[in-house]
């Protein structure tokens, strides 16, 4: 499959941040674009701006994911690229990273929330659209996790964790059906302007981040859906918008325990 014969596509958490950035570089691309958002208003505003469509969706909900994929095939047709980007996170609260609750942006159950949107959302998609893909020979599925994925977030346990998992579901993907025809790319950035990382959408600031994931610079969401999209369709698994993530997902690798002291090292300096 090359860029051309993707006709329509799902982004989720396309209503704002780096999801609206994925349906615009697609829409660039003439590809019809879902917009499918918990925000109805924001997918409403993005689709009509780039001709289309919009589903007000809870992607932690089975039902609710099995039915956009049914929706979307009967009404629009067959899904060549599914981008499961919502997510979210919360900072752990006051005991670390052992607190149930949020600290920045309060929850009262941020483990279930990061558990449901990172990753049970992303099983969700897969279960119901890749049956339909294999049948037709092939498609994309694009998975966003984070650098905190493969590294971790300092200050944020659950959005770690949770990324883990996502990661290691991509590879189970990719491992599985990549014989198939089913092309899978997980995405692993580091600090993007979005409200994620405290910056509103259109905002001119660059002041954001937390937990020292700022510290290679923050992109804008433009650029990354820019390298999302290409690389996706040149079908690479790992896809990182922030080249040194490699080199500190090797040096992790090669010295666990030397990786961990300077994790502490850095949360000591963050934390003055
Ligand atoms: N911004 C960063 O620095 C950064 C870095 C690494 C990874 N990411 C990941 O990128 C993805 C997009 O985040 P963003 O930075 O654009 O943040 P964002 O908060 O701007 O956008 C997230 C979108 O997901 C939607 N959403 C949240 N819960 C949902 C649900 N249950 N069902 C449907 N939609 C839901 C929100 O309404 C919002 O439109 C996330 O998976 C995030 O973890 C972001």
């Amino acid at each position: 499959m090359n860029d051309r014969s993707v006709k329509t596509a799902v982004v989720t958490g396309g209503g704002h941040g780096i999801g609206r950035a994925l349906c615009r570089r697609l829409a660039e691309n003439r590809v019809k674009v879902v917009v499918a958002d918990i925000d109805g208003d924001a997918a409403a505003t993005v689709a009509a701006e780039i001709d289309g469509v919009a589903k007000k969706i809870d992607v932690s909900s089975e039902e609710a994911v099995g039915e956009l994929v049914a929706d979307v095939e009967t009404e629009i047709g067959a899904i060549d690229m599914f981008i499961s980007n919502a997510g979210v996170g919360f900072g752990d609260g006051d005991s670390g990273a052992i607190s149930a609750e949020g600290g920045m942006i309060s929850t009262k159950d941020r483990w279930g929330l990061c558990w449901n949107v990172n990753v049970m959302a992303q099983v969700y998609a897969a279960r119901a659209v890749i049956p339909r893909m294999l049948e037709r020979g092939g498609g994309y599925i694009v998975n966003i996790a984070s650098a905190a994925g493969l590294l971790s977030q300092i200050g944020d346990a659950a959005y770690s964790a949770t990324k883990h998992a996502s990661v290691g579901f991509a590879e189970s993907l990719a491992i599985n059906y990549g014989d198939d025809g089913i092309s899978v790319s997980v995405v692993c950035p580091q600090a993007v302007a979005t409200r994620m990382i405290g910056i509103e959408d259109d905002s001119d600031g660059v002041a954001g981040g937390f937990g020292g994931n700022e510290v290679d610079g923050i992109l804008q969401p433009a650029e990354v859906a820019d390298i999302i999209v290409d690389q996706a369709l040149s079908g690479r698994f790992l896809i990182l918008t922030h080249p040194q993530v490699a080199t500190y997902f090797q040096r992790k690798a090669s010295d666990y325990d030397r990786w961990i002291g300077g994790m502490r090292r850095f949360r000591r300096s963050l934390a003055k």
